[in-house]
């Protein structure tokens, strides 16, 4: 039976959601272009995630840039625009281009980000860079505390990272825990006019939901089981048709880290079992090597930002 009233929800457990089915969500265009940012400044200099435990100062620079040429090469072969922001002296993380905004459009299809607000002080600052390239590039830009009703604290948004939007759909799966704070779901339900389904990160090793939440297509997912508390996983299986599960070596290898456009899946290479799955599913794997990246706790997904 169809329904008169599209719901828009805070949702964190999906009693709320047992009436709906994804076909009640508006449809949304994906974007189809990749913003990334050249790793001429990339290294580790301090841990700020379990990855980078043991590898300040062991990045082969000269080996990055291959990698990530090699990535931006993949983009253009199927069929991606990939456009750059120049990278700023000292700000070594910049190259992860997925965190510092989230990108969408608004009813009348126009582009906006809403900006991010880094748990790391330093990763902070490379923000108002991304703010003025979106800016310069015909973007909206909302800031997370505007539908704050005190400005006395801002909670802490992680974008992409940490948001990640159903494809096709006007759902927002949005995840809390070691970097983004709870109350940014709320915050970007009424910014945003869009429901936004709630998942709490349950393993420190799975940092960003990036790390353990990889969509493929409207109906398929990829997950870390572990990653994720009960309701989680009611949430993710009730609007997915199909989970797949990749096991916890994978998923530390960055198996989810991965990117999936028009059934081609950009991955970490090293995982067999999943590369496995994918092709008798019907997609098509493609591996790549960012182990330089891996160091610093971020991999394909982390490397760049799909925009319109
Ligand atoms: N060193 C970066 C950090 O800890 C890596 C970010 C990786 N990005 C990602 N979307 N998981 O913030």
């Amino acid at each position: 039976m169809s329904k008169l009233v599209c719901p828009v929800m805070l949702v964190e457990t999906v009693s709320k959601v047992t009436d709906y089915r994804l076909g009640d969500f508006p449809k949304r265009l994906e974007p189809g272009n990749v913003l990334m940012c050249p790793p001429t400044h990339f290294t580790v200099k301090t841990v700020q995630n379990p990855f980078m435990e043991g590898k300040v100062g062991t990045v082969d620079t000269e080996l990055a840039k291959k990698q990530w040429q090699a990535l931006k090469e993949i983009y253009e072969s199927i069929g991606c625009e990939v456009k750059t922001i120049d990278p700023v002296e000292d700000l070594e993380d910049m190259v992860f281009a997925a965190n510092q905004v989230l990108p969408g459009l608004d009813d009348n299809g126009r582009p906006f980000v809403i900006l991010g607000e880094m748990r790391n002080a330093k990763r902070n600052e490379e923000v108002p860079w991304y703010r003025r390239w979106f800016v310069a590039n015909g973007y909206h830009v909302i800031d997370i505390d505007d539908a704050m009703v005190n400005e006395e604290y801002t909670p802490c948004f992680e974008g992409q990272g940490d948001a990640i939007w159903h494809p096709g759909r006007k759902l927002l799966w949005c995840a809390y825990g070691p970097r983004t704070d709870k109350q940014s779901a709320t915050l970007l339900n009424s910014l945003l006019n869009v429901t936004v389904l709630q998942l709490k990160l349950n393993d420190a090793r799975f940092y960003h939901l990036d790390t353990c939440f990889c969509t493929i297509d409207e109906d398929t997912v990829m997950i870390y089981e572990g990653a994720f508390d009960a309701d989680g996983l009611a949430l993710i299986g009730h609007f997915f048709k199909k989970v797949i599960s990749v096991s916890e070596n994978e998923a530390l290898n960055f198996a989810l880290n991965a990117v999936a456009i028009n059934g081609n899946v950009i991955l970490q290479k090293g995982s067999p079992q999943i590369v496995e799955t994918l092709k008798k599913s019907g997609f098509t794997p493609i591996e790549v090597d960012t182990s330089e990246f891996m160091k610093s706790g971020g991999s394909v997904f982390c490397l760049k930002m799909m925009v319109y």
